[in-house]
């Protein structure tokens, strides 16, 4: 993707931004358990923020739609979207409301559990998403994640389809009552649990994925890819399904590759990338997100990236 650095691709992310309240332990708490824990950190995170984040670092120029609340976290969230580049016209402050907020426990692993208080992101309203029709309009790529309302994010597919523009929606977090014009976006990428739950097959292998995939490609329109983890990413096109291996890193923190993938595979897809080479871009973008701790200032560069893909090359097969 290095010779295309000059195309910097219009994409706007309408979607949550959090306060992570991230704390690092050993190991994640059972029910009922109490363990210590090794630091408390707070860092701008947020599934669209992320995404807005990551699609700036890799080179996109980026909108923001969404909700800060009325507190003192409200500057730092907007701060970390403005340092790294990204328009922030169509963030609003939700008057008597709080910013949204994440606990996320971290454990040495790298692997986290996250609860979300939706806050200001449960006010995105239909409205916010009219209100910024011209930027959508002018997009190469609409991002989409499930932190804000579920009506808002039907309403932003069909807005970005009236204007032909391709939407990914990151389904996540998974919920099993979502409508028509969600599942028909142009790409869904959701991870092996998010699958599970949309798809209703369980998921922990390739194959599974892609029979989950399968099942979740409901328009001819729609691509289906599935993260794995450390098993890769499974890609359903409706011509063909294929498994691509995981970069071999070591995962510090997994918090956020899930954002680092959507918004990679956005900026891929917009400089018409094809989908076996828009997966591996994003793939890259995931595993790097996973070295690094903390949501945003973990969101690798592009050349982070283009590095990665010259020294390695995972394989990838039909399925
Ligand atoms: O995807 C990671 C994000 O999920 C965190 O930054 C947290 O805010 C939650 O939204």
């Amino acid at each position: 993707m290095t010779n295309a650095a000059v195309f910097r691709p219009k994409v706007v992310v309408i979607g949550s931004i959090n306060m992570d309240l991230v704390v690092r332990c050993q190991r994640l708490a059972s029910p009922g358990e109490t363990l210590p824990g090794t630091s408390l950190q707070e860092i701008p995170g947020g599934k669209g923020a992320n995404q807005a984040v990551a699609a700036a670092r890799l080179g996109g120029d980026v909108t923001m739609v969404g909700k800060v609340g009325n507190d003192a976290f409200a500057t730092t969230l907007l701060n970390s979207l403005r340092q790294a580049g990204v328009h922030t016209d169509h963030v609003a402050t939700a008057a008597d409301c709080g910013s949204g907020i994440a606990i996320i426990q971290v454990e040495n692993s790298g692997q986290n559990s996250i609860i979300v208080v939706p806050g200001a992101n449960a006010l995105v309203s239909v409205d916010d998403v009219h209100r910024a029709e011209a930027a959508i309009a002018a997009a190469d790529v609409v991002l989409l994640q499930l932190e804000i309302p579920v009506e808002t994010v039907a309403a932003a597919v069909q807005l970005a389809r009236r204007h032909q523009v391709p939407v990914i929606v990151d389904p996540a977090p998974a919920r099993t009552d979502l409508p028509a014009e969600i599942l028909s976006a142009d790409w869904l990428c959701p991870n092996e649990t998010e699958a599970e739950v949309l798809s209703g097959f369980s998921v922990s292998t390739p194959v599974d994925a892609a029979n989950a995939a399968t099942a979740l490609r409901t328009t001819d329109q729609t691509t289906v890819v599935v993260t794995l983890g450390d098993q890769g990413a499974v890609c359903h096109t409706g011509e063909a399904t294929l498994h691509l291996e995981a970069f071999p890193v070591t995962p510090v923190d997994t918090t956020a590759a899930g954002d680092a993938f959507a918004a990679a595979l956005g900026i891929a897809i917009a400089k018409d990338c094809l989908p076996a080479m828009a997966v591996r871009y994003a793939a890259a973008a995931g595993a790097l997100a996973a070295t690094q701790p903390g949501a945003q200032p973990g969101m690798p560069t592009a050349n982070a990236v283009d590095q990665l893909l010259d020294n390695y090359s995972p394989s990838q097969h039909l399925l």
